[in-house]
């Protein structure tokens, strides 16, 4: 079986990336050392699997970047991906390509809340579920996650109080959650979309958190009983797992066929027509020859995981991690240490170099919560963690108070 080196990142300056790029970075987090080390935006330092780079090669050398299509290596690769990963029977015509799960987030509020419409989603959650809606101008309405014992669960009562009361027209689920990485059950799924269906709200799922995962089992939202798939829109894309993010390439699935023609159309209103020539090849490079770079990436990240669990819980007085089932991206309970999230990140970053993602960019509920990245080597995780430890007793509790 081929071995896949996770120790040796790629050099982040050659693909300008966000996340390492200091100018950004001091403008989010004021000045930072010159050493620092980014644990912040969901993008991993990996290079991608060789086989993606193979793909991308052949294009190159044939040196020709027109405009491509949804050509059917493209449906099948999915399909079978959709089929061998989740167990899940996708009908070709149920998928559409677009430009990245954000912007389909804004298309998606678009086609289905008419002016002044209200979407709703879970808090904490992923940012642009939110703002989607404020850029759209319509209402949203928070349905907060109850957290007991560093673990979420959803207020199934709040949920259909909400539903009935408020109406609103989408209700955005992420699954698994980001930013806690819990995997939602199939008995809760089940419970979400009997609750959108009776109270004829739309269901979307991101499942863009479903590939990478540590522990547990993930059901993706498409094994649902027949009766709720008339109501279901799912959205993903192999960017999270494989790293692809920037070349702005997902899709979705959506079983009912007029659903999903008052979604086409909007793209269409949009002209997001014909796709990235990379995007396309990447997806099917990924799903076609990338399963056993992925299940070797999930290992590291496990292990990654295990050690960063030990680490903090030894090390860093009253940082308390939620337990992650899936993706790189752990939640940090700060709640015992006496600061607030936000000064955690201040003085992480100006005194340490850490640069980590306050709870508060998560919609709501997140001030008592740090989100860091462990998608890089274990040297500079470990260093990172280092760092953490060796500025704490300035700034948090002592550690003698664990
Ligand atoms: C839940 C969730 N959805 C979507 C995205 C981004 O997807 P894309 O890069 O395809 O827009 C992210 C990125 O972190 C995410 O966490």
């Amino acid at each position: 079986m081929k071995e896949y080196h996770f120790d040796e990142i790629a050099d982040r300056k050659v693909d300008h990336c966000r996340k390492w790029d200091r100018k950004i970075v001091e403008e989010k987090f004021g000045d930072v050392p010159e050493n620092f080390i980014p644990m912040w935006i969901a993008d991993m330092d990996f290079k991608a699997a060789p086989e993606i780079n193979e793909a991308f090669r052949k294009i190159i050398d044939n040196g020709a970047y027109g405009y491509t299509y949804t050509y059917e290596d493209f449906f099948n690769a999915v399909m079978n991906w959709q089929k061998k990963r989740h167990g899940n029977e996708v009908n070709k015509e149920w998928i559409t390509l677009s430009y990245g799960t954000v912007s389909t987030i804004h298309y998606l509020y678009q086609a289905f809340c008419p002016s002044n419409g209200k979407v709703m989603f879970n808090t904490p959650v992923y940012n642009p579920f939110s703002y989607a809606a404020k850029n759209n101008q319509f209402e949203t309405i928070h349905n907060q996650l109850i957290y007991e014992n560093y673990a979420y669960r959803i207020d199934f009562s709040l949920l259909e109080e909400q539903l009935k009361v408020e109406k609103p027209q989408l209700f955005l689920f992420c699954s698994p959650h980001n930013p806690s990485g819990k995997i939602w059950r199939k008995d809760e799924l089940e419970r979400i979309a009997f609750l959108c269906k009776k109270y004829g709200t739309l269901l979307v799922v991101d499942e863009v958190h479903s590939e990478i995962i540590l522990s547990g089992e993930f059901t993706s939202a498409l094994q649902l009983p027949e009766k709720y798939l008339d109501n279901l829109v799912v959205l993903t894309s192999p960017n999270k797992a494989f790293n692809l993010g920037g070349l702005k390439t997902s899709y979705s699935i959506i079983p009912d066929e007029s659903k999903r023609s008052l979604f086409q159309q909007q793209l269409k209103m949009n002209a997001i027509t014909s796709p990235n020539v990379f995007g396309v090849t990447g997806l099917i490079a990924a799903y076609d020859y990338g399963e056993e770079w992925l299940e070797q990436l999930t290992l590291y990240l496990r292990q990654n995981y295990d050690f960063s669990k030990q680490f903090i819980e030894k090390n860093i007085a009253n940082w308390k991690v939620v337990p992650v089932e899936a993706s790189y991206l752990p939640w940090i309970d700060i709640s015992e240490t006496g600061k607030t999230s936000l000064e955690w990140v201040d003085y992480l970053a100006k005194k340490a170099g850490v640069i980590i993602e306050p709870g508060n960019n998560f919609t709501a509920d997140g001030n008592q919560f740090l989100r860091i990245n462990i998608g890089t080597s274990r040297v500079i995780l470990e260093e990172a963690l280092k760092r953490i430890k060796n500025c704490q007793d300035e700034f948090g509790p002592k550690g003698s108070e664990k």
